[in-house]
């Protein structure tokens, strides 16, 4: 077992940490209260090839590991998770999914544009009645024969406005309950397809959730992913690495929180000391390093195993159900280490406390984490 990063994973690391404290922390206060999209910002991201990371660069993307994926999305989300959401959900959930999926036509003409991060990219499975339950997809994909005619409503998509290009999971044949979704790439514009109000949200404000409708939406069959019936599959084996981006995610939510309590602690003097003097801080500190470095252990272990073309279905869940327990835990007591500072929002915490969230609930709740982690150990 070999813990040490290679020079290549540590100048992702730094280049994504560069961007966070240099471009994304400037406005990140004032995109939060405003709900402010990060265009600029995710601009410049996918002019540095964040937003197609492991997208080989045949097709436009920057070839890396997932390991320095995690290590980015880390240092990202120290700062702006408004920001790493916009980039986990292009390179896990819309990347991953068309580099190993589609056909070579579709990597054409979907893939490389939004691997050079010239476009952005949605993926739609929840539903107003099918969050946790995702095989009870209500979405039609009717086949028409050359043409699917798709009809239904997709809820809190993430790049839900901004995005171009959006993966679609739909019911093609009901009786044969989820071996009968596909997925369907939808382009934006395509006629009968609505984009509707933006969520005002807890956290993430900064990023992009909508309600989408599709009327009558005719999406050819040349846009389908895989063989009929396989977009339930796809859609699982897709979300079982957008999971360790979201891990990832949490555990820059919680070591960004960590980073501010620490430098807090050693500024803000009482009863005659600095607080980190005091072991009632001290202990809090040590909780949060420590459950923080076992967030990172998982994250990096379903990333290494993805890496090696392993099984990371399990290990990819239980990072992400851990490292969001984590950033939850560190968040508010981060909260209380800055003490009444903590509760407003120039020091930040309390934009991470909210941000946290989240974590908990997209990409599958931590109940869904738990089903999955719970079916592997009983059989
Ligand atoms: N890889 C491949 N196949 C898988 C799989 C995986 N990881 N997980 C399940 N499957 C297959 C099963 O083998 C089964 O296939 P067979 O019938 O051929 O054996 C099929 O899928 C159905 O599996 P289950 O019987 O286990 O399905 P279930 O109904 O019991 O549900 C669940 C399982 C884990 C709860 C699943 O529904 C789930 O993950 N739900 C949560 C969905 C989710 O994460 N939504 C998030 C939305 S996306 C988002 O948030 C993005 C964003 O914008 C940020």
């Amino acid at each position: 077992m070999f813990f040490e990063l290679t020079e290549e994973q540590k100048a992702v690391q730094a280049a994504a940490r560069d961007f966070a404290q240099n471009v994304l922390k400037p406005g990140v206060i004032d995109r939060d209260r405003e709900q402010k999209f990060p265009t600029e910002e995710i601009k410049q991201l996918g002019e540095l090839g964040f937003l197609g990371m492991m997208v080989d660069p045949k097709y436009g993307g920057g070839g890396m590991d997932t390991i320095s994926y995690v290590l980015a999305m880390e240092e990202i989300s120290k700062i702006d998770a408004s920001t790493s959401v916009v980039m986990s959900v292009n390179n896990s959930l819309v990347c991953w999914g068309l580099e190993n999926f589609a056909s070579e036509e579709q990597k054409q003409k979907y893939l490389v544009p939004l691997a050079k991060g010239e476009k952005i990219g949605a993926f739609c499975l929840s539903e107003p009645e099918a969050g946790s339950d995702a095989t009870s997809q209500r979405t039609t994909a009717i086949d028409m024969g050359d043409h699917y005619l798709l009809n239904g409503t997709k809820n809190w998509i993430t790049n839900g406005g901004t995005a171009s290009t959006y993966l679609v999971m739909a019911q093609t044949d009901v009786a044969k309950g989820h071996k009968g979704i596909n997925c369907l790439i939808v382009e934006k514009g395509m006629p009968g397809f609505v984009v509707g109000a933006k969520e005002d949200k807890l956290g993430i404000r900064g990023s992009d959730t909508h309600t989408l409708m599709f009327q009558d939406v005719k999406v050819p069959k040349a846009n389908r992913i895989g063989e009929d019936g396989f977009g339930f599959k796809f859609a699982m084996k897709t979300l079982s690495g957008g999971r360790i981006g979201i891990a990832a995610q949490a555990l820059g939510i919680a070591s960004g929180a960590f980073e501010l309590a620490t430098a807090y602690s050693k500024e803000r003097k009482a009863f005659g000391k600095t607080i980190s003097q005091h072991q009632a801080i001290q202990f809090k500190l040590a909780d949060m390093a420590t459950e923080i470095e076992a967030a990172r252990l998982l994250c990096l272990k379903a990333a290494w195993l993805k890496d090696q073309h392993m099984n990371y279905d399990i290990a990819s869940s239980m990072a992400k159900l851990f490292s969001s327990e984590v950033a939850m835990k560190t968040t508010v007591e981060a909260i209380q280490v800055h003490g009444g500072y903590g509760y407003v929002k120039e020091y930040h915490v309390e934009r991470l406390m909210r941000d946290a969230k989240i974590t908990q609930i997209y990409e599958g709740t931590s109940e869904v984490q738990r089903i999955v982690i719970g079916r592997s150990v009983t059989g």
